[in-house]
C-alpha cells in the first residue's frame, strides 16, 4: 500500500479532532425503507472503531442513489443512521437531515469524542458530481483530517471522494480501503499461481478491457454469462436467441486469436425458450444451440471443468455470473463457481470476488465467509482490475 492510512496518524492526530470519512453507503433499501443489505456498512465499521477508539469524533460522507444534485426523500441516508447505529453499540450516532453545509459545520463542532455525525446524501449537493471547487472546500471545512474508506466509489472523482482531498490533509484510506487494494493489487501483481480469472455478466463491452488487462497475467481466463456468445458468434456458432453484441464480433474474434488457450469458453450451455420457461431448460453442446432459444446459463461440463480448474489454483478471481442466477434452474453455473471457491479457500487458495452481481450471488449461497475477499466495489473493482487509475486513491497521501 503506497497510500497512508490510518494507521500512519499519529493519536495526536486523532483524538479530539473531527474526523471526516468518505464511506460507501449505497446500500440497497426495501419498499419499507428499510436497509435490505447492509454489508457495506458492516464493511465500514473496522475504520470506524479505529477512529471513535481512539477519540476522534467521526463524521460521515456517503451518496445513495443516484439523485440529481437536489435532495429526493427516497435516497435520503436517514434509514442507513438507524442501520448504522446498530453496529455500533453504546455509541451515540447522530443523523443531519439538512443539506446546509453551515448547519452541518455546527453538528460537526457540537460532536463530542466518540460520537458519530452522519450527513445527509451527498449527492443531494449540486456540486457534488461535478467535482466544484467551492463544494470541495466546503465540505474540507467539515473535519480536522480526511479518511477515504469508499472503495466502492473511488472511481468516482467527486467533490466527497477527490476534491475535497485537495483542501484537507491529512488525506488517508480507511482499513476497507486498505484491505480492498491490497487483495486486489496482491492478485493482479503477485499472485501464488496458478492464477484463474473467472469473468462473466451479460455484455463483452463492459469487460473487454479488463479481459485484455488480466490475459497477461493470468494462467487460465474463463469465461460465463451470456457474454460467451458473443465469442461463439466469433466462432461463428449459431446462438439462437441468446444476447449477442454484434458490434463486438470482431473484438471477440481479436481476443481469442491473442489469448492463444488462456481464453476458454463453455464447452456446453444451458438453454430455454425464456427466463420464464424453466422447465424447458436443457444441456447443449456450444455447437448445438437451437435457433429458437437462448443460452441463459453455462452448461454442466463447463460448470465441472471450471470447478476443475479453480480448485487446482492458488489464486482465484471472479467478477460476473455465470448466468441468470437470480432464477432457478439458470443458477447452477454461477453457484458451482462460488462452491468451488468456496472449496479452494478451504485449500489455501486466495479468493477474491469482484463486487456487484457476483457478490450478489456469493451472499445469496450464502458463502460469503468462505472467500478470501468479496469486494464492496462493483464499478470499482472492474476499473481497477482494468489498470486504471481510481481517483479516490491517487489524491490521497503517498507514504
Ligand atoms: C456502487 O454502488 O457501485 C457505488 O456506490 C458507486 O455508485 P454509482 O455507480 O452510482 O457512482
Amino acid at each position: 500500500m503506497q497510500k497512508k492510512t490510518v494507521r500512519d496518524l499519529a493519536a495526536d492526530e486523532i483524538r479530539g479532532k473531527r474526523a471526516l470519512v468518505r464511506v460507501d453507503f449505497n446500500v440497497p433499501l426495501d419498499e419499507h425503507c428499510h436497509v435490505s443489505d447492509d454489508t457495506r456498512i458492516r464493511a465500514a465499521i473496522p475504520t470506524l472503531e479505529y477512529l471513535l477508539e481512539r477519540g476522534a469524533r467521526v463524521v460521515l460522507l456517503s451518496h445513495l442513489g443516484r439523485p440529481k444534485g437536489k435532495p429526493e426523500a427516497k435516497y435520503s441516508l436517514d434509514p442507513v443512521c438507524g442501520a448504522l447505529s446498530a453496529l455500533l453499540p453504546g455509541r451515540n450516532v447522530i443523523f443531519v437531515e439538512s443539506t446546509d453545509t453551515d448547519e452541518a459545520m455546527k453538528a460537526t463542532h457540537a460532536l463530542k469524542e466518540g460520537e458519530v455525525l452522519l450527513l445527509e446524501n451527498t449527492r443531494f449537493l449540486p456540486g457534488e458530481e461535478k467535482n466544484d471547487e467551492v463544494l470541495s472546500r466546503q465540505l474540507a471545512e467539515l473535519g480536522d483530517f480526511y479518511v477515504n474508506d469508499a472503495f466502492g466509489t473511488a472511481h468516482r472523482a467527486h467533490s466527497s471522494t477527490e476534491g475535497i482531498a485537495r483542501h484537507l490533509k491529512p488525506a488517508v484510506a480507511g482499513l476497507l480501503m486498505q484491505k480492498e487494494l491490497d487483495y486486489l493489487h496482491g492478485a493482479l501483481e503477485n499472485p501464488a499461481r496458478p492464477f484463474v480469472a473467472i469473468l462473466g455478466g451479460s455484455k463483452i463491452s463492459g469487460k473487454i478491457d479488463v479481459i485484455s488487462a488480466l490475459l497477461p497475467k493470468v494462467d487460465a481466463l474463463l469465461i460465463g454469462g451470456a457474454m460467451a456468445c458473443t465469442f461463439y458468434k466469433a466462432l461463428e456458432l449459431e446462438t439462437g436467441t441468446s444476447l449477442v453484441e454484434p458490434d463486438r464480433v470482431d473484438m471477440a474474434a481479436d481476443l481469442i486469436d491473442e489469448s492463444g488457450s488462456l481464453l476458454i469458453l463453455p464447452h456446453d450451455a444451458t438453454v430455454a425458450p425464456s427466463i420464464a420457461e424453466g422447465d424447458k431448460a436443457r444441456a447443449v453442446s456450444r455447437e448445438n444451440i437451437p435457433a429458437d432459444m437462448a443460452m441463459l446459463d453455462i452448461g454442466p461440463r463447463s460448470a465441472e471443468s471450471y470447478t476443475r480448474a479453480i480448485l487446482s489454483a492458488k489464486t482465484v478471481l471472479w467478477n460476473g455470473p455465470m448466468g441468470v442466477f437470480e432464477t432457478s434452474p439458470f443458477d447452477k453455473g454461477t453457484r458451482a463457481i462460488a462452491d468451488a471457491m468456496a472449496q479452494a479457500t478451504a485449500k489455501g487458495a486466495t479468493t477474491i470476488v469482484g463486487g456487484g452481481d457476483s457478490a450478489a450471488a456469493v451472499e445469496q449461497a450464502g458463502l460469503s465467509s468462505k472467500m478470501s475477499h468479496v469486494s464492496t466495489g462493483g464499478g470499482a473493482s472492474l476499473e481497477f482490475l482494468e489498470g486504471k487509475t481510481l481517483p479516490g486513491v491517487d489524491i490521497l497521501d503517498d507514504r
